[in-house]
């Protein structure tokens, strides 16, 4: 509002000495006649000098040194270069550059000296994605999705941007449609070949779609896929059972603790001491030796042998 109250009063005296109503044009053109101080600025509204519908203030959603450096060299004296929202993932587009109209946005273009300007439009700067209006924001494409978005989501991180720059990775829709947007709303669950060939894709594009945190995997089991955390499972430590480690089955254990995927060794077995040798058939940092100086019996690596066979 008070951006808007100076450039209408100094509009006043020019309005009346220059009487030719032929020669003035639109109201728009002699704004941009007379108002030097914002007419550099495809942002601004040339009577008014105030920030386009969709456009905000700079400040707001930039750094200081950003939007100074960004409007260095276009001229503005006073006023700067109005910015898009959902910074940092947006930056203007003055429309210098053929571009497929995406929807245009809600003004018609300003009659300017040379004509009618292209007005400027906020776009995306990440790849996959597109600028909506309504939102004000930066949103995926269809068939792709925000990576981690629903990890944002689960902190509560509503009101604002994106913590993070948005980025959009493809959908996981093999075969049997996951719709777009799939993680929550999931139809089915996977068969080992469609999770397999969702993997090859993305390492983790099945744990995304199941909704798994990021310390858990989907395993599988009797043949549906269940959200594990195997970065303290005991029995299963750094991976589904199977592939995991029976941190029990550490030779010569007594109390040990799986943790971020790791056995962890806190104390051996009677007879045995730990001692600081990794053991990397186990994923440990250290390891239980027998006193008598050989390491411990693997006793239920056999087992699990056993099972398997079954
Ligand atoms: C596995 O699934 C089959 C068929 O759905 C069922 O009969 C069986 O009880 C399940 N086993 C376990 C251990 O859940
Ligand atoms: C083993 O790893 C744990 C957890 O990262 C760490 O606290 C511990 O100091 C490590 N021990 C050795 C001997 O490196
Ligand atoms: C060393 O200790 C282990 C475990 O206590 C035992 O099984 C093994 O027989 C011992 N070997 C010798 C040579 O004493």
């Amino acid at each position: 509002m008070r951006l808007s109250l100076i450039p209408l009063i100094s509009l006043l005296p020019l309005a009346l000495s220059s009487p030719s109503p032929t020669e003035g044009g639109s109201a728009v053109e002699r704004g941009w006649d007379h108002q030097p101080k914002c007419n550099d600025l495809p942002t601004r509204d040339p009577d008014t000098c105030e920030c386009l519908p969709g456009f905000y203030e700079p400040g707001y959603y930039k750094r200081t040194e950003d939007y100074e450096a960004e409007s260095k060299g276009k001229g503005g004296h006073h006023y700067k270069e109005c910015v898009c929202p959902d910074y940092p993932n947006t930056y203007i587009d003055f429309g210098n550059g053929g571009h497929g109209g995406g929807g245009g946005g809600g003004y018609g273009g300003y009659k300017r000296k040379g004509g009618y300007e292209p007005e400027p439009e906020c776009k995306c700067k990440g790849k996959h994605q597109h600028y909506d209006p309504d939102t004000e924001k930066c949103e995926c494409d269809e068939g792709y999705e925000p990576v981690d978005d629903w990890y944002y989501d689960k902190r509560g991180g509503k009101g604002g941007h994106h913590p993070k720059p948005l980025k959009c990775k493809p959908c996981p829709t093999p075969s049997g449609g996951y719709g777009h947007g799939g993680k929550k709303n999931y139809k089915r669950n996977p068969s080992l070949h469609e999770a397999i060939k969702m993997r090859e894709q993305d390492e983790r594009a099945l744990e995304t779609v199941l909704g798994c945190k990021d310390e858990e995997e989907a395993c599988e089991s009797n043949g549906s896929w269940r959200c594990t955390d195997v970065s303290s499972s005991l029995w299963s430590c750094g991976g589904c059972p199977g592939q995991g480690v029976d941190c029990g089955a550490v030779p010569g254990v007594s109390e040990v603790r799986c943790h971020q995927g790791r056995c962890l060794i806190d104390t051996c077995r009677r007879g045995y001491t730990v001692t600081p040798t990794p053991s990397p058939e186990y994923g440990t940092n250290t390891s239980c030796v027998s006193n008598n100086g050989s390491r411990g019996v693997e006793s239920s690596k056999s087992h699990w042998f056993v099972n398997q066979a079954e």
